[in-house]
């Protein structure tokens, strides 16, 4: 006899209604190769005539969240929400009635997992999230499943879509960032507020779950230094191709014994590296373990289909497991004890100054550099408007070093300012 399993979905938006689509259409597939019967018995939306836009039966409409919490036939709710509130409190109100939780939501378990996986384990119930990060991309069962051989290295990823459609936009179409912003919006890819994206929001909720699960400890967001593209030139673009880089937002973390690195930010990737040809809407992962050495995982990181893909994969996942999955680190939602996440990181830098053009000034900027051990490998003069662009391609230099250069160089007379600070993978 088939195993049945009813499904409770709690939000039936974009990736609900992937959810709802691929359970409905898969449905006698995923009978025959997983062995169960999955059926989505109720949906919870603020407006009950997304359900008909899915087809979705009247009957499965839920009054309130509390008539999935009561139902006892249902042992999975899929939350697709968004958002921290109410969402929390309806994932926990599931979790403490026993049932497992399958979200997609990344700001709520960067913010929360904590609280969340105490509910959890109060309730006996299991908490998946692979559709939290990247997608559809089956990055979250790597780390937990399939790399456990490995201390993990390094992370690095391209993990928003949206800031990857704008720098490819900016990159091979020679678009202004505002430009590449409203197309991403009339294609639906930003949202009509895009701070979350465009600021790097969006990358650091994922990048802190992703880190956590990596490095075995937790990685609070709040730790995560976070800079977004908005301040991403054309110019910034030109002299980035013209030095053999593309520029990426990418979300970086690092272990090095106890010592983690935790960033986003726009970086300058050489053009021969796997990830600098990750292009338009797509995402990437960069894995390196010290056994398994380098790995790419690239994939849709967004999308009705895609993250309704990971989704479905939770609810197989979760429906065949003989005990809930925790974490395999102390998750209290705080840096551990033991661990130190440095914002005093190494990088090597471009740096582009607008100066004066007179004799002296070169001398004097790179005077400054050499005060604060920055040492420079190249640079380079853009002509512009009565003065001009020196831009510094720096050795490996320290995040705190390059500061205080920054602040010394804004402040000698000839100079107007650093207008272009990226820092360059490698
Ligand atoms: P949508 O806005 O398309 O869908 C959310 C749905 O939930 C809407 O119908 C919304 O109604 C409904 N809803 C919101 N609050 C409530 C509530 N309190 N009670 C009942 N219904 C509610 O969002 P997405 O599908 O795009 O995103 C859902 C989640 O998935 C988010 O956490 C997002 O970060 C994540 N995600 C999204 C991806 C994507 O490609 N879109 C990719 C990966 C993750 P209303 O519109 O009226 O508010
Ligand atoms: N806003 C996100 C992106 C959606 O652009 O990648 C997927 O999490």
């Amino acid at each position: 006899m088939k195993k049945i399993v009813n499904v409770a979905i709690m939000g039936i938006g974009t990736v609900g209604g992937g959810t709802y689509e691929i359970l409905t259409n898969n449905h006698d597939f995923l009978m025959r190769t997983q062995g169960v019967d999955y059926r989505v018995t109720k949906v919870l939306d603020k407006n009950t005539d997304r359900l008909k836009m899915f087809g979705i039966p009247e009957s499965c409409a839920a009054s309130c969240v509390d008539e999935i919490a009561q139902d006892k036939s249902i042992s999975i709710v899929v939350e697709t929400m968004g958002g921290v509130e109410p969402a929390k409190t309806f994932i926990e109100k599931m979790l403490l009635a026993g049932k497992d939780v399958v979200t997609a939501n990344k700001e709520l378990v960067s913010k929360h997992w904590s609280a969340l996986e105490a509910a959890a384990r109060k309730g006996g119930a299991g908490l998946y999230f692979e559709a939290s990060c990247v997608g559809g991309v089956p990055i979250i069962r790597a780390l937990q499943e399939s790399l456990q051989a490995n201390h993990i290295n390094s992370i690095v990823g391209i993990i928003n879509g949206t800031t990857n459609y704008i720098l490819t936009k900016m990159t091979e179409e020679g678009m202004s960032y505002a430009d590449a912003l409203k197309e991403a919006q009339q294609l639906g890819y930003a949202e009509f507020n895009p701070t979350a994206d465009v600021e790097g929001f969006d990358a650091a909720y994922k990048l802190s779950i992703l880190a956590s699960l990596a490095f075995h400890t937790c990685v609070p967001y709040t730790e995560i230094y976070r800079e977004g593209i908005t301040k991403v030139t054309k110019a910034d673009i030109k002299t980035g191709l013209e030095l053999g880089y593309r520029i990426k937002l990418l979300a970086i973390g690092k272990r090095k014994g106890n010592v983690i690195e935790a960033r986003v930010h726009p970086t300058f990737v050489p053009v021969d590296h796997p990830l600098a040809g990750v292009g338009g809407s797509f995402n990437a992962v960069y894995v390196n373990g010290d056994f398994v050495d380098d790995l790419m995982f690239y994939g849709r990181g967004a999308g009705a289909r895609p993250t309704g893909s990971a989704i479905v994969s939770d609810v197989v996942y979760a429906s065949k497991r003989n005990a809930p999955l925790y974490s395999d680190f102390d998750n209290s939602g705080n840096v551990a004890a033991d661990i130190e996440v440095s914002k005093d990181f190494k990088s090597k830098y471009y740096i582009a100054v607008s100066v004066k053009d007179a004799p002296g000034v070169l001398a004097a900027v790179t005077g400054v550099f050499a005060n604060h051990n920055v040492s420079i490998e190249s640079v380079s003069q853009r002509a512009g408007g009565t003065g001009a662009t020196i831009c510094f391609l720096t050795h490996t230099a320290s995040e705190s070093d390059v500061n205080k250069a920054v602040g010394d160089i804004e402040a000698l007379d000839d100079t107007n300012k650093v207008v272009s600070l990226i820092r360059v993978l490698g």
